[in-house]
């Protein structure tokens, strides 16, 4: 009875009393979202449109996007002004040298608890083998892993690439039994498909999505991301 009744005067003040800490604390529980890739995902307007969708869904105060980039090169503007702009997305850049020298450093930094990523167009390009490509995506997942052996992983099937799409259609035929050979209970792995009905005339100069692709990202990307937030959420 003494104990009860001294738990619940605790119980009250700790209610009262949120010190700044706890504050921060809480905050820091925020779950931990990744959005990886190259331009595609850093000069692009789909993120902040999944950022809506979050909004949308009441799950924006329960969520912030990490990553050690913290910008908006395309001026994008969604519904959501205060969206979170954190990104892990790098012009340019390969899925094979994110993996092999820059992803671990990245998720030690700022650990992430889904991490969404589109990745391969800079290798296909840069003339990478299919293989060399997939061995990335599966060295970036046991990376995810090895941070966070609870990492919820969306991969993305790659937007076209017209001037190289043999590429991007043979890493976008094998994802599917990647995706499964390495799907787990504890760190489940879901393809969002950003090629099918993905047309050339989506993209503002040939690679990148233009406000239509973005739409098309964003609608592929963002239900999957909901449904890995609010299984998150009830854990
Ligand atoms: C991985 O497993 C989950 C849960 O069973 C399932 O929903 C998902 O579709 C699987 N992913 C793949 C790529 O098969």
């Amino acid at each position: 009875m003494h104990v009860s009744s001294i738990l619940s005067v605790f119980g009250l003040a700790s209610l009262a009393l949120a010190s700044p800490v706890e504050v921060a604390e809480r905050q820091a529980q925020k779950l931990r979202i990744m959005p990886l890739g190259d331009s595609i995902t850093e000069i692009t307007c789909w993120r902040a449109l999944v950022w809506d969708q979050l909004a949308a869904a009441g799950l924006a105060d329960k969520v912030q996007y990490v990553g050690s980039q913290n910008s908006n090169p395309q001026n994008c503007k969604p519904a959501t002004a205060n969206w979170d702009q954190h990104h892990e997305g790098h012009s340019g850049w390969q899925a094979v040298n994110i993996a092999n020298q820059y992803l671990t450093g990245w998720l030690k930094s700022t650990p992430a608890d889904i991490v969404m990523f589109m990745l391969g167009t800079n290798d296909v390009n840069g003339g990478r083998s299919t293989d060399d490509i997939i061995a990335a995506f599966t060295k970036m997942v046991t990376i995810m892993r090895a941070a966070n052996p609870k990492t919820k992983i969306i991969v993305d099937i790659v937007i076209p690439l017209p001037f190289a799409n043999s590429g991007i259609q043979a890493i976008n035929a094998r994802i599917p039994e990647w995706a499964r050979g390495l799907n787990t209970t504890e760190s489940p792995i879901v393809i969002a498909d950003c090629y099918t009905g993905f047309t050339s005339s989506m993209l503002r100069d040939g690679v990148h999505p233009n406000a239509e692709g973005d739409k098309v990202i964003a609608s592929r990307v963002g239900p999957l991301l909901l449904d890995f937030v609010r299984q998150s959420l009830a854990q």
